[in-house]
């Protein structure tokens, strides 16, 4: 039954065929991202038309309740006026103006300075890019232009490790640590290098480990990785404060804190990707402020614009920011759309919107305990190992044996069910191996929540009888 909601919009498909029509014109010419594309087209993709809140629907009329924010990035859901009245606007004023000859725009100047108000310490300066990726790939060349203006240009290896993702660009592809994402392109790049164990206790945690002493070996392996590399080849290392796509493993206690020091202690860089934690995801403007550590360097993306419009950025400390301003040399790098007028102005109406709406204050706080609460309560299910979260992130263990946590063979297929089963119920997680994630909008409110956890159950239900 279509929901009347947000009326579908207007579409030149023959009458009666729009989902048809769609897919055919996807399936002869569209490549997607992750996609094998044979299986794909055998199956014709769901066509998605509009959302509003945490609700998509599809162009059958099915109104489905979005566990994972798109992407992880819509903070305030689909469909918020205010942003798009002020993209409007703001393509009306200055459509598009650049920040290469000397020129700047008010919105590109104004986001940079509520940016630079709400990281930590002194990271106040920001480069703006479009993506995550391209983020990431900024990084990497202000961290070696970096060591190079401070006379170590022997400075270039940067420490990653293995199931995080950065990305898809050729260099933050090479600092991902998935080997899908390698081999069928001949990666990494030779000045990248990974550690284990991701810091994931209960994938990687040994028998009688306590947590503190897997902490310990986790950093351990950074300091190792350094010694092997020398500390005067080592530029920084990256982390997401929480890894997200490789799996969303929740730190262990004191991690962060033993690699900051390891990292001060050789002289290397400390590098937050925050491109899912930013923008209150784990209950603060940004993960490091919630695991308490501060980097030299953050990049952000998604939550920054709430995925309305693309627009990313990179902050760096003042340190590594004079440096480079200071030089004599032209930093030739950046972007056509870097600062874009239109983006900033939908970033700036999102960071005042999150505030207004008070999604990282009081109002944030007892929404994702709720949520947790919630999520928590899945582990009676006889398919559920294990549940685990911070902020509005979550992940669910699908096992076979409860007690010793076997996984279902092969390994993802149960993933895969659920993940289908709840497209049909009407929830969208998402699945990584056996593992079900959900980082849905902030703005859900708690019978939304409850909605949810039900869509949850009855897909795990099914999933529970298919297997
Ligand atoms: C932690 C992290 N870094 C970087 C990226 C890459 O962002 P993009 O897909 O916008 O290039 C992602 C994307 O999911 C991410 O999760």
């Amino acid at each position: 039954m279509p929901d009347q909601t947000r009326p579908a919009p207007e579409t030149d498909a023959p009458d009666g065929q729009t989902t048809q029509y769609w897919q055919s014109l996807d399936n002869a010419h569209h490549l997607h991202p992750f996609t094998v594309h044979h299986a794909l087209r055998a199956q014709n993709p769901r066509v998605i038309s509009h959302g509003k809140g945490v609700y998509l629907w599809d162009t059958d009329g099915h109104r489905i309740l979005d566990g994972m924010a798109g992407l992880w990035c819509t903070q305030l859901g689909y469909g918020v006026d205010a942003l798009a009245d002020v993209a409007a606007e703001a393509m009306k004023t200055l459509s598009y103006y650049n920040a290469f000859f000397q020129t700047t725009t008010p919105n590109t100047a104004k986001l940079s300075a509520m940016i630079a108000e709400r990281t930590p310490a002194d990271l106040n300066q920001i480069f703006f890019a479009s993506s995550g990726s391209e983020a990431n790939d900024s990084a990497i060349k202000f961290i070696w232009y970096y060591w190079n203006l401070k006379g170590q240009p022997q400075k270039k290896a940067i420490i990653s490790r293995m199931r995080s993702y950065h990305g898809t660009t050729i260099a933050a592809a090479s600092l991902t640590g998935l080997d899908s994402m390698h081999d069928i392109f001949d990666l990494p790049l030779s000045q990248m290098h990974h550690i284990e164990p991701a810091p994931h206790y209960y994938e990687y945690g040994k028998s009688g480990e306590s947590e503190a002493a897997f902490s310990e070996r986790c950093a351990q392996a950074l300091e190792d990785k350094i010694l092997e590399l020398g500390p005067d080849n080592v530029a920084a290392f990256i982390g997401e404060p929480v890894m997200g796509a490789g799996g969303l493993m929740i730190p262990p206690t004191g991690y962060w804190q033993k690699i900051e020091a390891i990292c001060h202690k050789y002289n290397v860089l400390l590098w937050s990707d925050e491109v899912i934690c930013g923008f209150g995801r784990t209950g603060h403007w940004f993960g490091c402020e919630t695991y308490g550590f501060t980097p030299d360097i953050i990049t952000m993306a998604k939550g920054l614009s709430s995925g309305y419009v693309p627009i990313s950025a990179v902050a760096l400390n003042e340190e590594i920011a004079a440096t480079i301003a200071n030089a004599e040399t032209e930093m030739a790098h950046g972007f056509t759309y870097s600062g874009h007028p239109v983006a900033c102005a939908v970033a700036i109406r999102n960071i005042e919107l999150i505030e207004e709406m008070d999604l990282i204050g009081p109002r944030g706080v007892e929404t994702s305990a709720y949520f947790q609460a919630e999520v928590a309560k899945l582990i009676d299910h006889p398919l559920v190992g294990q549940t685990r979260g911070v902020g509005m992130l979550a992940a669910i263990e699908l096992v076979q044996d409860k007690a010793t946590q076997e996984n279902y063979q092969p390994e993802g297929r149960a993933g895969e069910i659920c993940r289908d089963n709840c497209f049909q119920t009407g929830v969208i997680m998402r699945a990584v191996g056996d593992a079900m994630f959900l980082s849905p909008p902030l703005i859900i409110s708690k019978s939304e929540i409850d909605e949810m956890i039900a869509l949850i159950r009855e897909s795990l239900d099914l999933t529970y009888a298919q297997l």
